[in-house]
């Protein structure tokens, strides 16, 4: 066997705080959770969460799971509705994913969210991942560690042959106990709709409350088709791309060195930096109410394949 000890590591101690400091300097790593292996960034890094998209090597932004070590805490980002208190209550921790509303002060990036409202929390039983998240000291954002189109890990062993040259760091934690993924509930409705049936069962959700629905054509890996949930997300302004020019009644988001550009998603023109002022950027261009936003054009390479699939849908006639 290959020596990958630089980067594979026992989820000890010492294991645990090289992972929290990488986290804590923006970078991502990969660790255990009951369900399955998360490729974790911290939550709240606009850049950091860039990264997870940039390894996965993924054309699109679609939204991911925020993990947090308290129920307390989930609460201090999201909309605690009664039904999500009682969800909570029941299954946290464990392998539940509640899709909520973002509250008002919520702190995690808007990239975790694709640039919807809502986000999806949970907090998972993993002792391990639970040490991770107290010594990170932040929401950990984690889909699960495999290239985009692979299946989900459940040792760090598949983590380390999807994704062992785009990850500093691989938590070796043994193999996931419930080895599906998280059940996904979106609890923004009432009835909650089930949106990816896994490690809590329907069952179970059922003796907790009753009315709950499943959703149609709910398809592993895709709860939503990624068309439908990302055009709840469109600017009220048209989308103008790959501009090279700004006519009247226009504001430019620019990327790289363009004059008259009133956000720049990367001067420098650095794709990891331009995912990251995304969906800010466009939130903030379109509360200036352009007529049209103009967009400078992104190279179709690396994260700029999830770049131009985002703006081609927000460009798309509605
Ligand atoms: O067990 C799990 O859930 C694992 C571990 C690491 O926690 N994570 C996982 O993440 O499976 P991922 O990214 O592979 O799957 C997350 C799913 C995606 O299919 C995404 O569409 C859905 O959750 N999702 C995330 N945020 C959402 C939102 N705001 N609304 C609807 N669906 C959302
Ligand atoms: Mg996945």
């Amino acid at each position: 066997m290959t020596n990958h000890s630089h980067i594979m590591t026992e989820m000890d101690k010492a294991g645990i705080e090289r992972a929290a400091r990488l986290l804590k300097a923006g970078d991502i790593v990969a660790f255990p959770t009951e369900t399955v292996y998360g490729l974790g960034a911290d939550a709240t890094n606009d850049t950091a969460v860039a990264r997870i998209f940039e390894a996965k090597d993924r054309p699109q932004f679609n939204p991911l799971i925020v993990h947090f070590s308290t129920v307390e805490a989930v609460w201090a980002e999201t909309v605690a509705t009664d039904l999500a208190r009682t969800l909570a209550a029941a299954f946290w921790p464990g392998p539940l994913t509640l899709v909520l509303a973002r509250s008002e002060t919520c702190r995690l990036s808007p990239l975790v969210s694709a640039g919807l409202d809502s986000v999806a929390v949970r907090v998972p039983a993993h002792a391990g991942a639970q040490t991770l998240l107290q010594a990170a000291g932040t929401p950990i954002a984690a889909p699960s560690a495999n290239r985009s189109g692979a299946i989900s890990p459940t040792s760090a062993d598949h983590v380390l042959a999807s994704l062992g040259n785009r990850v500093p760091l691989i938590l070796d934690g043994g193999s996931c106990t419930v080895g599906v993924e998280s059940t996904i509930v979106d609890a923004t409705c009432d009835p909650p709709v089930i949106l990816r049936p896994g490690g809590v069962s329907m069952e179970a959700l059922k003796d907790v409350i009753g009315n709950i629905a499943a959703a149609l054509g709910s398809a592993e890996d895709a709860p939503k088709a990624p068309g439908q949930l990302l055009s709840h997300y469109a600017p009220e302004a048209r989308v103008r791309l790959a501009a090279t020019s700004v006519r009247d009644g226009e504001l430019l988001l620019g990327f790289g060195q363009v004059s008259e550009a009133t956000f720049n998603l990367s001067p420098s023109g650095d794709l990891l930096e331009a995912a990251a002022n995304l969906f800010a950027m466009l939130h903030k261009a379109d509360a200036m109410r352009p007529a049209c936003i103009a967009v400078s054009p992104i190279p179709e390479r690396g994260l700029g394949r999830a770049i131009n699939d985002r703006l081609r849908r927000a460009a798309s006639p509605r």
